[in-house]
């Protein structure tokens, strides 16, 4: 595996994967796979967090028990897609402190169009995790990144369902320091920037548009 970047292959989530990939696989069930992939994603995203301790009392006497350090992690979603990913990430880490960038995929140049950035204060004190479900060519998640970076965010990482080999490369090209999670790496980009075999698109498959 190339470095940097963790191929959450727990059979739960490959077995999830399928159903998602499978074009009879309609936007409600589409949806809940993806949220229900999320949590385990999120598990493996967020296994490297800082704990410090503090005291409480349980029932039968004091002790110094872990909880995490620092501010309240940033979930950053690029829209529309990431929102499947966010859901759940959420649910997980509900005192978590959300992000949006509005992205598209110009269809004709692959490049990323903004048509909105919000993110909390003190970024820059923040783990940051650039949540969405497909890494294609990387112009998008690129993009993403480059504006956390401008607003502050210093610990970045990217949380994604499927990538492929191209989109890897230039992630890693760009911003080599963020690490990668995803649940698979496929064969390769076709002619108009689409993962193959992948599953298609993902905002359209998530919300039933075409
Ligand atoms: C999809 C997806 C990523 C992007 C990936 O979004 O959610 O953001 O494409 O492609 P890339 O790696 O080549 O940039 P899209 O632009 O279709 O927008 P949408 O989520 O609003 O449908
Ligand atoms: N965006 C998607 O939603 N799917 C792809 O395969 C590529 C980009």
């Amino acid at each position: 595996m190339t470095s940097g970047v963790t191929l959450v292959d727990h059979p739960l989530v490959q077995h999830k994967l399928t159903y998602m990939r499978d074009k009879q696989t309609p936007s409600w069930m589409f949806r809940r796979l993806l949220r229900e992939i999320s949590l385990l994603l999120a598990y493996e995203v967020l296994r490297d967090l800082h704990l410090t301790s503090k005291t409480i009392e349980t029932p039968l006497a004091p002790m110094d028990a872990p909880v995490l350090e620092g501010r309240k992690l940033c979930f950053v979603s690029v829209l529309r897609a990431g929102q499947g990913l966010l859901e759940g990430m959420l649910d997980l880490v509900p005192s978590a402190r959300v992000g949006h960038i509005g992205l598209y995929r110009d269809p004709d140049t692959l490049e990323p169009v903004e048509y909105y950035f919000k993110v909390p204060g003190h970024i820059d004190e923040r783990p940051v995790v650039v949540v969405d479900p497909m890494l294609a060519t990387a112009n998008s998640l690129s993009a993403a990144i480059a504006k956390m970076k401008g607003a502050g965010a210093k610990d970045i990482r990217v949380a994604t369902l499927l990538a492929a080999p191209e989109g890897i490369e230039r992630l890693k090209e760009r911003h080599p320091e963020v690490p990668i999670f995803t649940c698979a790496i496929d064969s390769h980009l076709n002619d108009h920037g689409y993962i193959v075999p992948g599953l298609g698109d993902a905002g359209d498959r998530m919300y039933g548009t075409k």
